[in-house]
């Protein structure tokens, strides 16, 4: 008999080797914070994608509930469930790819950065235990402020020796999916066939939807350039204020981070051209962390791609998202240093 793993219902009956070997091969993905608001449609979407054998869930909280639901659903992933920092070494061992939604969302009248007094703790010491049990595991981060956290990661990775720039990533595609969705309305088109690269960061005005670069090449008039570029600026917010004090964007987000969870993989396992969006160690600008276009690979990101042409407007947005990037990268770089 095989034995038990943790997250295997109670009294299970398995014939010899049927759950690990027989486990379709595939990647080993975890999710931190997988009992949330955004962690439990992400462990679901999780479970249906063909490209992962095993998928580890997460949480300080009722993950065995989590875990014995998603379970059953009849896909090749094998679930283990994990509670509590004295689990954090079994859900981390062995992981290729590692997404962290862990920590408290907004509620109205809040901005990303009323979030860092929790959350930076919180993926501190996630990214310690990543360090420790999965250095060489793409990360995607995804919990807030995005801006400050990833140079939190960082920070973790390059004290324990292991930080590899290609391999963290924070994730940005709700703004790309959002931006997608605004566009696609405004012109009147299936969203699935609109591309709108979205650089800079995640919150306010440091994200910068440049429409100039929109695929189909679309012209919009100054008065869509500016409902539309406080749309995709504001749409985190947008959703926070219908919500009325229930959270922040969860099922958007699981999408999101599936899509984005989906191109990691894909990239990992060999697939050529893979292009994402996301906020990352750069070079791109003078800021350290920025997000913008990568191209993915077997070692994760494998090339940062340029900004490509900017119209005045967005020169100018670019000059005011810098600033605010810029402090919130140094919060997130003093809180690990000091
Ligand atoms: P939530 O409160 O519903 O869920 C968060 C989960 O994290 C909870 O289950 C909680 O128990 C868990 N958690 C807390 N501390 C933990 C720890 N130390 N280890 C493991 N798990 C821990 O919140 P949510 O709606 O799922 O949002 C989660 C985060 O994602 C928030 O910070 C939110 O702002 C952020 N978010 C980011 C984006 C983005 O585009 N990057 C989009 C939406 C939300
Ligand atoms: C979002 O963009 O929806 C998230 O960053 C959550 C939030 O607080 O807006």
């Amino acid at each position: 008999p095989i034995p038990k793993l943790e997250g295997d219902a109670p009294g299970c009956l398995t014939r010899a080797n049927c759950r690990s070997k027989g486990a379709a091969p595939g990647f080993k993905v975890a999710i931190l914070g997988a009992a949330g608001g955004i962690g439990q449609p992400l462990s679901m979407l999780m479970k249906i994608n063909p490209l992962i054998s095993v998928l580890h869930l997460y949480d300080v909280v009722n993950t065995p509930g989590v875990t014995a639901d998603i379970s059953h659903m009849d896909t090749g992933a094998v679930v283990r469930g994990f509670l509590g920092a004295s689990q954090l070494e079994g859900a981390l061992t062995g992981m290729d790819l590692v997404i962290i939604p862990a920590g408290v969302a907004r509620k109205p009248g809040m901005t990303r950065d009323d979030l860092f007094n929790i959350n930076a703790g919180i993926v501190k010491s996630l990214s310690e235990g990543v360090a420790r049990f999965c250095p060489k595991a793409l990360v995607n981060i995804i919990s807030n402020p995005v801006n400050s956290t990833v140079p939190i990661a960082a920070e973790v990775f390059k004290k324990a020796g292991t930080y590899d720039p290609k391999r963290l990533l924070g994730v940005t595609k709700l703004d790309v999916v959002r931006a997608n969705t605004f566009v696609a309305e405004v012109l009147g088109v299936d969203p699935r066939d609109v591309d709108v690269p979205v650089v800079g960061g995640h919150a306010g005005i440091t994200i910068l939807p440049l429409l100039s670069q929109v695929k189909p090449p679309s012209a919009f008039t100054p008065k869509e350039v500016e409902y539309l570029t406080d749309r995709i600026q504001n749409g985190g917010t947008e959703v926070v204020e219908a919500k009325a004090g229930a959270g922040s964007a969860t099922l958007s987000m699981a999408f999101a981070a599936a899509k984005f969870a989906e191109s990691c993989l894909r990239a990992l396992r060999g697939d050529a051209g893979i292009i994402e969006c996301a906020y990352i160690d750069s070079q791109v600008t003078e800021i350290p962390y920025f997000a913008s276009k990568v191209r993915l690979g077997r070692g994760g990101i494998e090339e940062v791609l340029p900004l490509g042409p900017l119209n005045d407007y967005e020169r100018e947005s670019l000059e005011k998202a810098k600033k605010e990037l810029a402090s919130s990268i140094e919060k997130g770089v003093a809180f690990v240093k000091k």
